[in-house]
């Protein structure tokens, strides 16, 4: 996830630079590893820099930048290549024709590269951004003009993108998507595009939003939208109603709310590149070469930990020796290390100090190392022999809710390329996790549930199997955002000491899914707590019959057994947010806690 920003002005209102800079500090929620502009007259200049945007601003003090009439600005989250002034964007082609910002992954990037590298084009970075501009300057080359050198080489792009180009000579900015955001903006003043509207929010409100496939050329006093034919279409121009400060959260209240809803999204650039339902196939690019362990040890903490437990059942179930350590509790000398030993280091910052030193432990133990994170270039991402990444994109609210998502569907492939199984099923269902969640997302009853039990002194959550991880995660959301008592369970579990505190005032939130010999004992231990009094609230898809059991039901659509996990999360994420809101807690901000733990 990476920002975007393009203005096309005619300098009598205000200058490009400062609405790019304006435009990126809006955007800098979207990704801080780097920022940069380019800026187009007759020739384009181009400013970038690693770090976060005062970096930039730093390099642009005191130098003299030209008045233009177009400029075009991106804000980091790296992908392919670690933060760099390198790899930051923009990114140019040869003879600096062109410049361009992109947000998304070009999946087809390598056999690009190769082409173009073999017809002399000289690449300076290791992103899958920059064949873009290398692409539109063969076609130039060819003699097509801007519009259709930049249609042309869109045309041979596969993977998600929301892109912007601008033209040395021209004060018009090219623009189209397909799977990314891109939000057009109309003034006065001149024309914007963005990847969301707090970026020029202060200028205007009045947006087109851009549709998958259509393209869009922008200059000071309009913008022409065409479809992939170049017909001209006539897009509505709405009006948001979003104040400038609102913007940041893209009208959502809280940052860990918008990225709740942010889930179908991340999960679909987890998966993309990575499946092919057709074949059957899994393949992660970053883990080629991985040996075949003899034993699978996993290190994580908090919500990472109860994600790894996620992933140790995965390869369990696969016939593969697999174990989970909270990375505090790892101790390379009370547990087996040889050169077969694979440790999974899981870790959405890549930062955790008790991880990375699990991680650096079983290294000079000699087992292979890998990290699983969120965040490239990161210290465990640098230090481990492998790195596969969750591709979530910046995680803002301090409580885990996109990444744990993220991380179950990432260490579900990452079990694949271990060992094989059974795969038609599962990938198709991953196929649907994206869309299953979203529906989750505009139907859960979760705020009114949350309302009803906003009293209660303790919140109970309980599953079996692959639904344990996901009651523990329930769980400790609660703890975080609420300060309410909370505690997840093994189903199994209560009735061996913790039913003692189950009143007709506890809540129990019920995970159960599938309809197996699980789901059976699971419906036998909520009974228990139903003679108890207890309110019981199931997280089910339906496919059993707890629901004659529970108070209340949060649904979540039919899928396969190791998916389904990942919906009910969702609906006690939901819950708890609620929760937490109607009891005024600072949830993107829970007090004593931080988003990165570097002290052990
Ligand atoms: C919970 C939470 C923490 C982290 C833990 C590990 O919402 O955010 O429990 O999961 O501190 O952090 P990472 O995954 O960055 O290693």
């Amino acid at each position: 996830m990476c920002g975007i920003i393009g203005y096309a002005g005619d300098g009598r209102d205000r200058e490009v630079l400062d609405v790019l800079l304006t435009g990126l500090s809006g955007l800098e929620y979207r990704g801080y590893d780097s920022a940069g502009i380019a800026l187009s007259d007759e020739a384009i200049s181009v400013y970038k820099s690693e770090g976060e945007l005062e970096n930039l601003e730093s390099l642009l003090d005191g130098q003299e930048i030209p008045s233009v009439p177009v400029g075009i600005g991106h804000t980091r989250w790296s992908t392919h290549g670690p933060p760099s002034d390198r790899n930051a964007h923009p990114h140019a082609d040869c003879e600096k024709q062109v410049a361009v910002v992109h947000n998304g992954i070009i999946e087809n990037y390598e056999p690009l590269r190769e082409e173009l590298a073999a017809d002399g084009h000289t690449f300076y970075s290791e992103t899958d951004t920059e064949v873009v501009p290398h692409l539109i300057e063969h076609y130039l080359d060819e003699g097509l003009d801007p519009e259709s050198a930049f249609r042309t080489a869109v045309s041979r792009l596969e993977g998600s993108y929301a892109l912007a180009a601008v033209f040395e000579g021209s004060e018009t900015i090219h623009a189209t998507r397909q799977d990314s955001p891109l939000v057009l903006g109309l003034s006065e003043g001149g024309t914007y595009l963005a990847s969301d509207v707090p970026a020029f929010i202060e200028y205007t409100d009045r947006v087109i939003y851009l549709e998958d496939g259509q393209f869009a050329a922008l200059t000071d006093d309009e913008i022409v939208v065409t479809d992939a034919e170049g017909t001209v279409l006539e897009p509505p121009v709405e009006r948001v109603e979003w104040d400038a400060e609102d913007a940041g959260k893209s009208g959502y209240d809280h940052y860990m709310l918008k990225e709740i809803n942010e889930q179908p999204r991340s999960l679909r650039q987890c998966l993309r590149g990575r499946v092919d339902e057709l074949e059957g196939s899994v393949t992660i690019e970053e883990l080629a070469g991985l040996p075949t362990p003899k034993r699978v040890q996993f290190v994580a903490c908090g919500t990472s930990y109860h994600a790894a437990l996620y992933g140790e059942l995965t390869l369990r179930e696969r016939g593969v020796q697999a174990q989970t350590f909270m990375a505090s509790e790892y101790d390379r000398s009370s547990v087996p290390i040889d050169d077969g030993t694979l440790v999974i280091g899981v870790t959405q910052s890549g930062e955790t100090a008790d991880t990375l030193r699990a991680l650096r432990q079983a290294g000079r133990a000699g087992a292979t190392t890998v990290a699983v994170t969120n965040v490239v270039g990161s210290s465990a991402a640098r230090e481990c022999d492998y790195t596969m990444y969750i591709r979530a994109g910046p995680e803002i609210g301090v409580a885990a809710t996109k990444t744990f998502a993220s991380q179950q569907t990432a260490l579900t492939l990452l079990a694949d390329a271990i060992e094989d199984g059974e795969r038609r099923e599962l990938l198709g269902a991953l196929r649907d996790l994206p869309d299953h969640v979203q529906s989750i997302l505009d139907s859960s009853p979760a705020k009114e549930i949350a309302a009803e039990y906003e009293d209660a002194g303790a919140y109970f959550f309980i599953g079996r199997g692959y639904n344990y991880p996901v009651a523990l995660e329930g769980a400790l959301k609660m703890k975080e955002i609420t300060y309410k008592h909370a505690e997840g369970f093994a189903a199994g579990e209560l009735k061996h000491g913790p039913l003692a505190l189950v009143t007709g005032e506890t809540p129990i939130f019920a995970v159960v899914t599938g309809d197996d010999e699980r789901a059976t004992k699971t419906i036998g231990n909520v009974k228990e707590v139903e003679a108890r009094s207890a309110p019981v609230i199931a997280v089910t898809d339906g496919q059993s019959d707890v629901e004659r059991y529970a108070d209340h039901v949060l649904s979540i659509p039919e899928t396969h057994g190791r998916v389904g996990p990942i919906l009910a999360n969702v609906q006690l994420q939901l819950v708890s947010y609620w929760l937490a809101n109607r009891l005024g807690r600072s949830i993107d901000k829970p007090r004593n806690l931080a988003k990165s733990v570097t002290v052990e």
